[in-house]
């Protein structure tokens, strides 16, 4: 698959702030891997790169979950791709390149994280909205 990469900026801000903040601070972490470094410095900004990612999909599935969002599954699988691929990347590293490293984040991240908000995050940011402003109903 073949993505425009893309920096952070305010066109992915969805407007949900707990949101916005973890989305940004997943770009400025893959920001850090541009340039030279060392092999073992960088394979645990990876590790800690995937332990974030890890946490902000999970918060965020159980936040549709929470607001019953009708697209959760499909967004579930979404999240289970992306999973997937950076475990992927963790495994190979060690064979890799800093170079192929970098360029690995970057698709992933800048690519397919950054498209991943537009499309399929902003898509419920409507639920979220209505479940909040509406009082909780009683199951
Ligand atoms: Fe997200
Ligand atoms: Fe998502």
């Amino acid at each position: 698959m073949k993505f425009e990469l893309a920096e952070w900026s305010s066109k992915i801000e969805v407007g949900l702030p707990e949101i916005d903040a973890q989305h940004r601070q997943l770009f400025e972490l893959a920001a850090t891997f541009a340039g030279d470094g060392e092999q073992i410095r960088v394979l645990k900004s990876l590790a800690m790169l995937t332990e974030y990612v890890k946490v902000h999909l999970r918060e965020e599935e159980e936040m549709m979950a929470a607001c019953r969002y009708p697209g959760l599954e499909a967004h579930k699988r979404l999240h289970a791709e992306f999973r997937r691929m950076l475990f992927d990347l963790l495994e190979n590293a060690k064979q890799m390149t800093l170079d192929e490293i970098a360029e690995a984040v970057k698709f992933l991240i800048n690519g397919w994280f950054y498209n991943h908000i537009l499309i399929a995050d902003f898509a419920y940011v409507p639920s979220v909205r209505a479940a909040s402003d509406l009082p909780r109903q009683p199951d």
